[in-house]
Parts: structure tokens; sequence; C-alpha cells
């Protein structure tokens, strides 16, 4: 495939940017330099054609430029709203409505540009209620990229200690330079679906917080077993630090609003983004009032500083507003018809892995999904480690990519289904899919069932 304008461009820009591009986790092989989207599509400035499942890293829920969306963020303009940066506005207090009519374990809710603020925040909040300095996460949940969260995620054997933990907590494998060692004292992994480890680290450190994706979804889709997340909240009742979920991955892709809600489960604190806004920069931090209203605790040792100069912007939040309204539509229906392509897509995959001899697993959350080349759903990101067929699931996403069909390009990240796919697009993925398969099965490389 031709990408010269884009390795032109990448170059280009890396005379002025680090790494040349403006999120260095958008690095990947190929690195296609993209020029406009619509709908399922997305073109390069090769003139590449592609239906896209990367979704931006899972926002698009409704598709690229939806134009219902897109209306609302320009009437927005023409009836000149502004960041007034002073006051309450009633499109903040419209979307705070809608929002937490959409998250029943919910009763506040504090809106911020970025998922990894709403992270921080919770965390913050969480700290500021109990106390407590310590902080717990799970081995392969991703929950932005400040410093107490910045840690083991795709973790290699070797930063982990060349072994499987289960009981207790793996060593800190940092996701960047320039975290204080004092900070690094207070952070703590261990595996997910193990509740004997959050246990064992429970009872050794004073805990503010158990922070942790519901379902693993960047690593691929990791899913909670049953009496996990119930076990994990009653260990935090039991221990006395708050359960924050961090649905900004989770929240909105499967059910209109969070799984957890699906699932039965109270968190403390949740925290959105992605979904909730169809692309554009706006995330949430939810939970009860007794957590949340510490923003305006008369007690100045118990406030908490939740302030931003961009947040509710009027075009996130008009955003966020018409992508609530779809995403809630009875008429609209969006979460039967993301459940019937993604439907149709995994039972394709699936009889195609079978077709070509492929040992492979399919694993799927809604409309969000990944392949596993190893013969059952992992557990953890461990299993994954161990099972997963890495270098041949880079050869079949850069296969895919030859093909039009873009899934990011590095191994085991999940997939994602707009509303905006048509049956013709799952089954023309399903013809690449063939056709790949064809092509790497000629190839030495892969181990066979
Ligand atoms: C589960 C989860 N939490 C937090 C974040 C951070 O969000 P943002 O990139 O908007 O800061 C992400 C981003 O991918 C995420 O997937």
């Amino acid at each position: 495939m031709n990408l010269q304008l884009s390795n032109e461009l990448l170059h280009r820009n890396q005379q002025v940017i680090p790494g040349g591009l403006a999120s260095i986790n958008r690095k990947a092989d190929p690195c296609i330099a993209f020029a406009r989207a619509l709908g399922s599509r997305m073109w390069d400035v090769d003139g590449n054609e592609y239906i896209d499942y990367h979704a931006g890293f899972a926002p698009y829920i409704l598709g690229h430029n939806d134009p219902d969306q897109n209306k609302a963020v320009i009437d927005a303009m023409t009836q000149l709203r502004s960041n007034y940066g002073s006051g309450p506005t009633s499109d903040e207090g419209e979307l705070a409505r809608l929002f937490l009519s959409c998250v029943p374990s919910a009763e506040r809710v504090q809106f911020l540009n970025t998922g990894s603020e709403a992270t921080a925040q919770a965390i913050r909040v969480a700290r500021a209620w109990t106390g407590n300095d310590h902080v717990l996460r799970m081995q392969g949940s991703y929950n932005g990229n400040h410093n107490m969260v910045a840690s083991n995620v795709m973790s290699t054997k070797e930063q982990l200690g060349g072994r499987q933990i289960i009981g207790d907590e793996y060593p800190l494998a940092p996701l960047t330079a320039g975290i204080p060692g004092a900070e690094r004292t207070l952070m703590h992994s261990v595996e997910f679906n193990n509740l004997e480890a959050v246990e064992n680290v429970a009872r050794r450190y004073k805990l503010a917080a158990l922070i942790t994706e519901p379902v693993l979804q960047n690593v691929g889709i990791i899913k909670p077993r049953p009496g996990y997340l119930e076990g994990l909240r009653r260990l935090a009742d039991q221990y006395g630090f708050l359960l924050i979920l961090d649905e900004v991955k989770t929240g909105f892709r499967s059910v209109p609003g969070p799984y957890h809600a699906a699932r039965g489960i109270d968190p403390d604190l949740s925290t959105y983004g992605k979904a909730i806004a169809n692309g554009f920069p706006i995330a949430a931090l939810a939970g009860k009032a007794r957590f949340m209203d510490l923003v305006t605790s008369a007690d100045p040792h118990k406030r908490v500083l939740i302030a931003g100069t961009y947040n509710c912007h009027p075009v996130p939040v008009a955003a966020a507003i018409a992508c609530l309204r779809k995403l809630t539509d009875p008429a609209l229906n969006v979460y039967a018809k993301l459940e019937s392509l993604s439907t149709r897509l995994e039972l394709g995959v699936r009889r195609l892995m079978v077709d070509h001899n492929v040992t492979a697993t399919f694993v799927r959350q809604g409309s969000a999904h990944c392949t596993y080349f190893m013969p059952t759903a992992p557990a953890n990101w461990w299993e994954a480690l161990s099972c997963h067929d890495f270098a041949f699931d880079t050869r079949y996403r850069r296969a895919l990519i030859e093909r039009g069909i873009y899934q990011f390009p590095v191994a085991a990240k999940q997939g994602s289904i707009s509303f905006a796919h048509s049956e013709a697009d799952i089954d023309q993925t399903l013809e690449a899919t063939d056709s790949a398969l064809t092509e790497l099965q000629q190839s030495p490389l892969r181990v066979g069932v």
C-alpha cells in the first residue's frame, strides 16, 4: 500500500513535535496520517480508504462526524455560546441531568476535559475522604497519564519479575520516567480477577482507593469473573477505601450508561469520557453526594479543588448532550443495532478462524471486541502475555490494514463498532479477514491448532 505522504508528514512533524505527533500512544507501525473521516470510514493523506474499528481509541460510538452532533456544535457557536468562565450555564445543568439519569449509582457529577483528569480528581476525592494516601490498581488497567496511575498496563514479563503473582502485588512497572520516589511507594498493582491479592494489599497499606476498569479494555477485553466486582465492593466496605470504577472506556459502550449498572455494582465514584461525547473532549467524575460534595465542604481540610478553565466548554457540552440524546433515544435503538452488527462480526470471525485452522478466541463486550490468538479468553494480563500470539496478531492487523480494515496496529488492542457501521461494512471486513488469514497461513511463522 502507498503510504508515502503519511511518511513524509510524520517526518516533517518530527522536526517540531517530539515523535512527530501529539500523543505518543498514537505512534504505531504503520504510522498512517489520516485526513478525514465520516461514519465508519476514514481516508488517509495518500487517499487510501479504511473501515475504521479503532474509533480514535474508542470514543466514536455514533461514528465520525455524526451529522446531528455536528449540527448541535455548530448551533452552539452560531447562538454565540462562549466559555464565559464565570457563573453556571444552563447547558452544563442540562448535561448533568441527562448524564445522571443514565448513571443510577451517582447523585452528583463534575465534568472535566479528559479521562485522566477525571481519574486524578477521583483519587484526590478518595484521599480527602479517607485521609489515606495509598492507591491500588489492576495490572492491565489503564487509568490515565498522571503519576498515580501511570504504571502496570501492557507490562513485560521482565518488568513483572518473570512470574505471575497471585495473592500479592506486582512490582511497579512505570509507564513514564519522572514519577517521584515518594509517589511510587503509594502505587500498588495486583492481578485482575484475584480478590486475595486485593485483601492482602488492603491489610498492609492504608488505602484511599481501589481504581480499576470493570472490564479491562486497554489490553483487549478481559472480563471480570462472576463475583469479582461484588468482592471488590465488599472489600472496599470492609477496609474503608473507596471503590472507583473507571468507565472511561466501558461507560456507554455496551449499554446507555455504565457497565457497572448493568451488573448491579454500586461504586463510590466512577469516571467517564470517550463515548459520552462521541469524540469531543469531555469527561466526567460521578458519585455519591457525600464524596462529590467535598468540593464545597465547610472544612478546609476536607475541601477538594475541582476547577478548570475549559471545564464544560460549550462546544464539547453541546456535543455530549447531542450524543447522549441519541444514545438514549428509544426510536433509534442504538445499542440493539450495535449488538446486531457486533454479533455478525463475532460469528463471522469465529467461523473464519475455524475454517483457517487458527487458534483464536474472539472476546466481545457489546460493540468492543478483541481477537486473542490463544485457546481461551484471558482472565488477566499475565495469561494474555503467556498465551497470546503477539507476533501473529501484529501481522494480522497489518494484513487487515493492507485490505482497508483499520484495527490499531498494536497487538491486543480492542476494536470498536459504531452506530454508523453497516452490515455491508461487516461483510467487507469478513471478506478482508478471510483474505488476510489466507495470506498469513502461507507463512511458516504461524503455529496452528
Ligand atoms: C479506562 C481509561 N481511563 C482513563 C483514560 C484516560 O483518558 P484520557 O486519554 O482522555 O486522558 C483512558 C484512555 O484511554 C482509559 O481508557
